[in-house]
């Protein structure tokens, strides 16, 4: 994205030069200020062209007295930042294929415009305009948008401009997150992810990128991650990013992605129709990366970690069997009941790595369940945690970046249902509570540090139409770092160490 961003405090909103002018309306602030566009709304509100309700837009091209040659109106449900966001994407919409590249956008009279409405602007923009070109070069090409202008008034002009500097930020990281997943499976390989993670760590100086490749993995005792790499062709890749932006004495946040780059389900193969769309299933992946580009960018005083231990999962005369027994890197066994629940046992791997920072807190992401997307649908990612100051922390940044996540239990009971007669735990538990099983599993490697689990098995994507990578949770995992930057910041678990409950953790570390 090459758009510059500026707040303006202009002249009356009809002399304002640009190619268009987007003013976004609600009925508490249904006047623009300038009496000929308040004219222009009144009329086509009477003559019933518009409306002032939600998500209405009102295109004129040319209008008599205003200097703009392009002119929308969009009403807003409120003036909330979560539907100043929606009315600023139909606007875009509306302009995007009309030669526009310089895009004034104002709001109504009296409008309380705050920076989280600064940020949200730059994401919707960001959202409205992508397109995915990379194996579709036919691709209408991308909206001659290049720069964008928000009007606001002088007093709010500083929080309007770190808005938009946020919002930049998250929106590159965003972009990254969509494109690695819209990237088909025989394009965005473990190869690939761990070479965008390269890629990264070269543009920016205080990022350190580290890939471990199979040897590793063997000498660290990986074998729940490496059993679900031995049906591919694809070398497993296990990638980590340092990001040090305070002293080396302060504990890490540590983030982990699920990178399942294709799930064909394994031998327990899944069922054709849909299969495609497991090529999304790195997004857990993806939104690391994303984050990890944001925070680069907006260099909080804090210090991150990113691993991302990912795969393809694929049958094969070499893969994994439905009740073969593998030993995770915490020493304790697993029976593979199910080899398509595949992402527990990578995550489980990187999850005892984590231990080795002695982290503050740890958050994993992963589209771990569909069981997930039965309970929440695609609006809420599902939140996982026993700790109640992080989970709190999450869930207000999700609020706060609109990138919203839902918090379900996670009681022990639920892994009842884990016990094996061959090893420490079976991978699957029954059909009901899925999402939690799930979550319950991964808790069993997680007792060395404050942690979190977040599904975006609902979130991570959209099917029909719209098919396509979405980029969460990029937006809620860089609010949740920035916020965890100074005062406020999480601390971590009393005595990490005797908390340690596994053998091979300690001697790995
Ligand atoms: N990647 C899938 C989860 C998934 C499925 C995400 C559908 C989005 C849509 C995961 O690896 C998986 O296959 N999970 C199984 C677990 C089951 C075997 C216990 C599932 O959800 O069916
Ligand atoms: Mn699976
Ligand atoms: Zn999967």
């Amino acid at each position: 994205m090459d758009y510059r961003y500026t707040v303006a405090q202009g002249p009356a909103l009809s002399q304002i030069n640009a190619d268009a002018l987007l003013v976004i309306l609600t009925g508490d602030h249904a006047n623009t200020g300038d009496p000929v566009l308040d004219g222009l709304a009144e009329q086509a509100l009477k003559a019933n062209d518009w409306a002032l309700k939600g998500g209405k837009v009102l295109y004129v091209h040319r209008p008599a007295g205003v200097k703009a040659p392009r002119l929308v109106l969009v009403a807003a449900a409120d003036a909330s930042g979560k539907a100043f966001k929606a009315a600023v994407g139909k606007g875009v919409a509306e302009i995007k294929d009309r030669g526009v590249a310089h895009l004034a956008i104002a709001v109504g009279a009296g409008w309380p415009l705050e920076a989280g409405h600064a940020q949200s602007l730059v994401l919707a923009v960001a959202d409205a305009t992508y397109v995915y070109r990379h194996t579709k070069p036919s691709a209408p090409k991308t909206s001659g948008l290049n720069k964008v202008t928000l009007l606001g008034s002088g007093a709010q002009t500083v929080n309007l401009k770190a808005g938009l500097a946020q919002g930049q930020a998250v929106a590159e990281g965003v972009t990254l997150a969509r494109e690695c997943g819209n990237r088909p499976g025989n394009y965005c390989t473990p190869t690939y992810l761990a070479n965008e993670a390269k890629r990264l760590g070269k543009e920016f100086k205080h990022l350190k990128v580290q890939v471990l490749d199979r040897p590793a993995l063997q000498k660290l005792g990986m074998g729940s991650f490496l059993s679900v790499a031995n049906g591919s062709d694809e070398p497993p890749k296990f990638i980590i990013l340092q990001y040090e932006g305070a002293a080396k004495s302060q504990a890490p946040v540590v983030l982990v992605g699920k990178g399942i780059t294709f799930d064909s389900g394994g031998i327990s193969i899944k069922p054709g129709a849909g299969m495609d769309e497991m090529k999304f299933d790195m997004g857990g992946a993806a939104s690391v990366l994303g984050t990890f580009r944001a925070v680069a960018e907006l260099k909080p005083k804090v210090n991150l970690v990113g691993l991302i231990p990912t795969c393809e999962n694929m049958p094969s005369g070499t893969a994994t069997r439905p009740g073969d027994v593998v030993t995770s890197m915490s020493g304790q066994t697993i029976e593979v009941l199910n080899t398509d629940a595949e992402g527990r046992l990578i995550l489980c791997d990187a999850l005892t790595y984590a231990e080795r920072f002695k982290p503050a807190v740890v958050v994993d992401i992963a589209t771990l369940t569909g069981a997930c997307v039965v309970a929440l649908g695609h609006v809420h990612s599902g939140l996982f945690s026993a700790d109640e100051a992080l989970a709190q922390a999450l869930l207000s940044a999700g609020q706060q970046a609109q990138d919203t996540a839902w918090r379900l239990p996670l009681d022990d009971e639920y892994g009842d249902s884990l016990k094996s007669n061959f090893a420490d735990m079976g991978n699957v538990g029954g059909r009901e509570g899925g999402a939690i099983t799930a979550a319950v599993f991964l808790s069993k490697f997680t007792k060395a540090y404050r942690w979190a689990h977040l599904d975006i098995a609902g979130s991570a994507w959209k099917s029909g139409g719209a098919k396509g990578g979405t980029g969460r949770p990029v937006g809620l995992l860089t609010q949740f770092v920035l916020s965890q930057a100074g005062e406020g910041a999480l601390k971590p678990q009393a005595s990490v160490a005797a908390k340690k409950t596994t053998k091979a953790a300690g001697k790995a570390a």
